[in-house]
């Protein structure tokens, strides 16, 4: 079953005709300030199954921060359908979404100091928001002992934040985002602050919760790393998603294993040519698209730099539509 499995992993895992647990359809997403309006998102499609590991990439502004902060419920789309657990996010009341991000969401931040409170040691951080909803004193401990031995952190359970490293307080974060169980994970640029290595330990992490719990993991990075770790990878151009890497082979950390790239098609056919194979055709606006046998094949406009069409000299009268009436006689 596993290359049938949307991601092609056999783990913790989705039937294949599961409906997809996150399911973006045609979502904008616009800022409007007095006189500006940037469009962050133009009609971006994303499905996302429930176990599923994945991790979105692209250039800086291309919109990865704003999906996420649409998933965690802190935005709402402009228009489309941006769906999660079968939630509508555009639709969902205010008060609603504040449920919504408690229960549904754990969210991990780039930033080691908006994750964690500095007072606090690692255990007791992650029994805050357990204590917040309602666990007593002993379950909040247990659960915290727990999650801090996952995370690798046994050892540091009564280290505040300034006496972690930059990765232990990101393994912390992890532990607090997944302390009240929630189905869904975020994590925007997780490792941005961290050395290589680091970075790799705290995917390690993300990568073992994945397989252990069936949590589903989103994961906005610029670390390359990141694929030997996830089943996917979506990239993400001017507020749509363009190319997806789908891991062929199961995962295993020690193995190198295969992987394919894909373009993406959209629900109306457009498809996104890769911009170095664009360039490489140096295709304009406008390209020729023919079918050849069982593939297309898409070649650059031979004419002259696509203009306006061609229109006819001015010294010629236009011709006499057919439909015209013939001229009355004297
Ligand atoms: N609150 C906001 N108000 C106005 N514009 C915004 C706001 N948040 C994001 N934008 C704009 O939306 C676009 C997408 O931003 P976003 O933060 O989603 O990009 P990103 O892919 O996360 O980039 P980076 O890799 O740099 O974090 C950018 O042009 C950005 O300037
Ligand atoms: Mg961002």
């Amino acid at each position: 079953m596993t290359a049938d499995r949307p991601g092609g992993r056999d783990a913790p895992l989705a039937p294949v005709l599961e409906q997809p647990y996150i399911r973006c359809e045609d979502v904008f997403k616009i800022y409007k300030s007095d006189e500006l309006e940037v469009v962050a998102l133009r009609g971006l499609d994303l499905e996302v199954y429930r176990g599923e590991m994945m991790a979105l990439v692209g250039a800086s502004g291309s919109g990865k921060s704003t999906l996420l902060n649409i998933l965690a419920g802190l935005d709402q789309p402009s228009a489309g359908r941006g769906e999660v657990g079968g939630r509508d996010l555009l639709t969902t009341p205010a008060e609603e979404l504040v449920d919504y991000r408690r229960s549904e969401v754990g969210f991990v931040w780039q930033q080691t100091g908006r994750n964690l409170i500095p007072y606090l040691g690692a255990r007791a951080n992650i029994e805050m928001p357990l204590m917040i909803e309602g666990a007593s004193r002993g379950a909040a401990r247990e659960r915290a002992t727990d999650l801090l031995e996952r995370v690798g952190l046994a050892d540091k359970a009564r280290n505040r934040p300034d006496q972690l490293s930059g990765g232990e307080q990101q393994r912390v974060a992890i532990a607090v985002a997944l302390a009240n169980n929630p189905p869904l994970l975020l994590a925007d640029e997780p490792t941005g602050e961290l050395d290589n290595a680091t970075a790799g330990e705290v995917f390690d992490v993300f990568a073992q919760l994945n397989e252990q719990t069936g949590v589903t993991i989103v994961i906005v990075t610029h670390d390359a790393s990141i694929i030997e770790r996830v089943h996917r990878v979506v990239a993400f151009r001017d507020g749509k998603t363009s190319a997806e890497i789908v891991r062929r082979t199961r995962f295993s950390r020690e193995e190198q294993s295969d992987v394919d790239e894909y373009a993406v098609v959209d629900r109306s056919g457009r498809l996104q040519v890769p911009r170095d194979i664009a360039d490489a055709l140096g295709l304009g606006r406008r390209a020729r698209v023919s079918l050849v046998g069982d593939h297309i094949e898409v070649r650059a406009d031979d004419g002259a730099a696509a203009g306006p069409p061609p229109r006819a000299p001015s010294n010629v009268p236009p011709p006499t539509p057919p439909s015209a009436p013939p001229p009355e006689a004297p």
